[in-house]
Order: structure tokens, then C-alpha cells, then sequence
């Protein structure tokens, strides 16, 4: 068995939470993602989650069907371990906080196979990292936003205060609640095997 992996850094303006909290949101995936076919959350439970999905990985070109076991492992670690035709991947996303609202995000992609498989690695470890660019930004305003929200008292399913004077800054005491609640029949939780337990 080969393994082969590439890291990728970046660094973003919001509190760890809020980073948890985007890799968490099953919502967002299909309308900010396009490299995201038709992404399907068969289970989220106790800090543990089952997608699949067909991905469009960059230089590749082709997608791929995949399913992904995700769990958070410990409050800065989440891990998730892909299946795809090609090869057994496993991501490891830690969050870094270098300062009360500033926050690195490591990510860690490592894949396995036998030696046929391997020789695929170094242009899907590259695809992996064109990736990770075009993923960060297109999450980053969803970041930025929610940590700004935060900023101003803003609770999920509740709002903003009415009071403007009532408006503190929450974000330093938020924390990500595992699974993150979703709204019914979102596009991402209509499989029929999906289980709804929230
Ligand atoms: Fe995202």
C-alpha cells in the first residue's frame, strides 16, 4: 500500500468556531460549491457525518462518485476518509487560532492505493490543491459574514436583537453545534436513505 499527501494553508479573519461551523453547514454546499454535483447528507449524528457526492476534481476534469465519512475528532480536528473509484482519500482540517479572531486552516490530503493507483498521485495531489484554493475562496465571504454577524448579536433562528443597544459581540462565545441544524428538505438531505435526526 502507497501513500502520498499535500498540505495546504490559509489564514482567515473570523473566530475557529466560525470555520467549524462552515465545514459543518451541509446548506451551502450545492449553491456556493460548483465543483459540488449534487451533494447528499445520508447521515449527520454526534459530531459524525455521511455525504456523497459526484465532484469535479480541477485538472482531472472528470467527476467522480464519492462518499465521505466525516467526523470531528476532537474541538480543532475534523477528519474525513473519501472513497472514490480511483483511490481511498483522508482529509484531516485542523483550525489554528493565532489570535482571539484570526485563525489558520490547515488541511491535510492524503491518499492510499496499490501501486497502480499511486501513479495517479502526484496529479491528483495537485488537483488537491487547485482544490483547496478554489473551495477557500468560495467559502471565504461565508466566513467573513457569519464572523460579522456574530459580531452584532446575531443568533441562528432567532436574528438580530431588535435593540441596537442589545447588540453585543457573541463571536468570541460561539460554539458550533455538531450537526448543525438545517432546514427541512434542503436540496442536500432528499436522498431517500437520508435519516433525519435533527
Ligand atoms: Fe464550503
Amino acid at each position: 500500500m502507497r501513500t502520498s499527501s499535500v498540505i495546504c494553508e490559509n489564514i482567515v479573519e473570523c473566530v475557529p468556531e466560525v470555520v467549524k461551523w462552515n465545514s459543518w453547514d451541509a446548506e451551502h454546499l450545492k449553491t456556493i460549491h460548483s465543483a459540488y454535483d449534487d451533494p447528499q447528507v445520508l447521515l449527520t449524528r454526534n459530531n459524525d457525518g455521511l455525504f456523497i457526492d459526484k465532484i469535479k476534481l480541477p485538472i482531472v476534469g472528470i467527476r467522480i462518485a464519492v462518499m465521505v465519512f466525516t467526523t470531528q475528532i476532537d474541538p480543532n480536528r475534523q477528519i474525513s476518509f473519501v472513497k472514490t473509484p480511483f483511490f481511498l482519500g483522508k482529509n484531516i482540517i485542523e483550525v489554528i487560532s493565532l489570535d482571539k479572531k484570526l485563525t489558520k486552516v490547515k488541511v491535510t490530503y492524503q491518499v492510499s492505493g496499490n501501486f497502480i493507483q499511486s501513479l495517479l498521485f502526484p496529479i491528483i495531489l495537485k488537483a488537491f490543491k487547485k482544490w483547496n484554493k478554489k473551495i477557500w475562496l468560495e467559502d471565504l465571504p461565508l466566513k467573513i459574514r457569519r464572523q460579522k454577524a456574530l459580531e452584532y448579536g446575531f443568533e441562528d433562528w432567532i436574528g438580530l436583537p431588535r435593540n441596537v443597544n442589545d447588540r453585543f459581540d457573541k463571536s468570541l462565545a460561539y460554539k458550533t453545534e455538531i450537526p448543525v441544524t438545517k432546514t427541512k428538505n434542503i436540496k442536500e438531505s432528499r436522498h431517500p436513505f437520508c435519516e433525519e435526526v435533527i
